[in-house]
């Protein structure tokens, strides 16, 4: 294929090199004149493993050439990925006026090209971004409607610099998000010699995957700092302990606890999370990460009650009161939590949960069930049926398989709110929201 790549950067110079041993050809854009005249004369732009090579050879066998010019570029190549900077600006915000202006240059040469050309951002960009900016700026500079006169995608990058072409070569996946079939099925082709899982998605969920990433990785660093932080303090070996952790991939590395939903509780999560945080307080720890926890779970909490809140004083069903499927646990299940809440603000509330039976409720359990709720008796119905039947707004919270496919039985007048995220959903339009979704 024929690429132009605009940004000789980290990411567009290691593209750059890393596309001509797949065998395409490569013009790299910069208007750094400097980056320009190194790759012209075989030589990497930046300091990465292995570049130099790349870039010498590519350019020996005559597949990469750079150029300032953005209209040389696009008439020679039939797609461009845009690899600018997207710097932060001071207020954390993105910087997006390399993108913008790269928009242009690309946009002002299509004017002068008649056949079909894609621009695909691998720049790390917020969601909305390439659909509220580099479309619209795209469009305005071509006088061409995306989609039609060109296409346009999304394909994060996910190298880690010092480790980049090896990550070029064998990524953990290459996510495709692109606004027509035509410029998916072009950038498929663009690493057909890469053999990692490759994603087909939207382009709004491929922009938003990168961060998701970035987050998570970030998050990783700072958890395993502070667990470390703890040990230490401890005379626990913190290494020991991660290398532990590290070793569970049922529950610790996995997707196991990884699907947005509603908060968690139980009888182990709430009391050990505050634990530890209270043991870190009181060696005089300050640990803002594991501190949020609690905090966090809490807000989500109250937006699943705000949710209901906000649909007016109507008769609530809960489906589940327990804080998963499958246990009659009760103890902080923030189900009971929001229950509590509701009966305060004079809700009437019914629930059904065909795992909590009160008669057979015992010690803890029962007590703190009571001490919540003390009328819940009267508050219980015996079946699915009775429950949706009653409610005017229906609350799905927790995931017993029962209430996921609970879709053809809404009434018209009923609402959804849905803490888990049932499966037939789309069905629901305009009588149903979900909390993280
Ligand atoms: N560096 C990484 O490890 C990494 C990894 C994944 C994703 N990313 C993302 O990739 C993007 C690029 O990162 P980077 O580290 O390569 O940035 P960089 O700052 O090293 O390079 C950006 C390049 O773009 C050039 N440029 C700016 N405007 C231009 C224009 N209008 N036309 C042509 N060239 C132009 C600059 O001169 C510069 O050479 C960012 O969005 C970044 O967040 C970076």
């Amino acid at each position: 294929m024929k690429i132009s790549v605009f940004g000789l950067g980290y990411v567009g110079a290691v593209t750059s090199g890393c596309l001509t041993t797949f065998g395409h050809s490569v013009v790299g854009v910069d208007y750094s004149q400097a980056k320009v005249a190194l790759i012209n004369q075989g030589k990497a732009p930046v300091i990465e493993k292995n570049l130099d090579q790349a870039i010498c050879d590519g350019v020996a066998r005559g597949q990469l050439r750079a150029t300032h010019e953005a209209p040389d570029a696009i008439l020679s190549t039939d797609l461009s990925l845009i690899c600018v900077g997207t710097p932060s600006r001071k207020n954390g915000d993105l910087d997006t006026g390399s993108l913008k202006s790269v928009c242009v240059e690309i946009g002002t040469a299509l004017r002068q090209k008649s056949s079909w050309h894609s621009v695909i951002v691998r720049s790390t960009v917020l969601p909305g971004t390439i659909r509220n900016i580099v479309i619209p700026e795209l469009e305005k500079a071509s006088g061409k409607k995306a989609g039609i006169g060109f296409g346009v995608g999304s394909n994060p990058e996910f190298l880690r610099e010092g480790n980049a072409l090896d990550d070029f070569h064998n990524p953990s996946k290459t996510v495709i998000g692109a606004g027509d079939d035509r410029t998916g099925n072009e950038m498929e082709s663009l690493y057909s010699s890469i053999k990692a899982p490759l994603i087909r998605t939207s382009i709004e969920v491929a922009e938003m995957i990168k961060y998701s990433d970035n987050v998570w990785h970030a998050l990783k660093v700072a958890f395993a700092n502070e667990i470390g932080i703890i040990c230490k303090s401890l005379r626990v070996d913190s290494h020991e302990v991660m290398d532990i952790f590290c070793q569970d991939l049922k529950l610790n590395l996995s997707g196991y606890y990884l699907k947005p939903g509603f908060s968690f509780g139980g009888s182990c999560l709430p009391k050990d999370v505050r634990a530890l945080v209270h043991k870190a307080r009181s060696l005089d720890l300050d640990l803002p990460l594991l501190g949020s926890i609690i905090p966090s779970n809490e807000k989500q909490t109250t937006r699943g009650f705000e949710m209901i809140l906000q649909l007016g004083k109507r008769p609530v069903s809960i489906l589940g009161m327990s804080f998963k499927a499958g246990t009659d646990d009760l103890r902080e299940s923030p189900i009971l939590e929001i229950i509590e809440r509701l009966i305060g603000k004079g809700f009437d509330v019914r629930i059904f949960d065909r795992n909590v039976n009160l008669s057979k409720l015992v010690g803890a359990n029962r007590d703190y069930l009571l001490r919540m709720i003390p009328h819940v008796s009267s508050l219980l119905v015996e079946s699915l049926d009775d429950a949706l039947s009653y409610g005017e707004i229906i609350v799905i919270g927790n995931g017993d398989p029962e209430f996921r496919s609970i879709a053809p039985r809404i009434r018209p007048d009923q609402f959804v709110i849905d803490l888990v995220r049932i499966q037939d959903h789309s069905r629901l339009d305009g009588q149903y929201d979900g909390i993280s979704w």
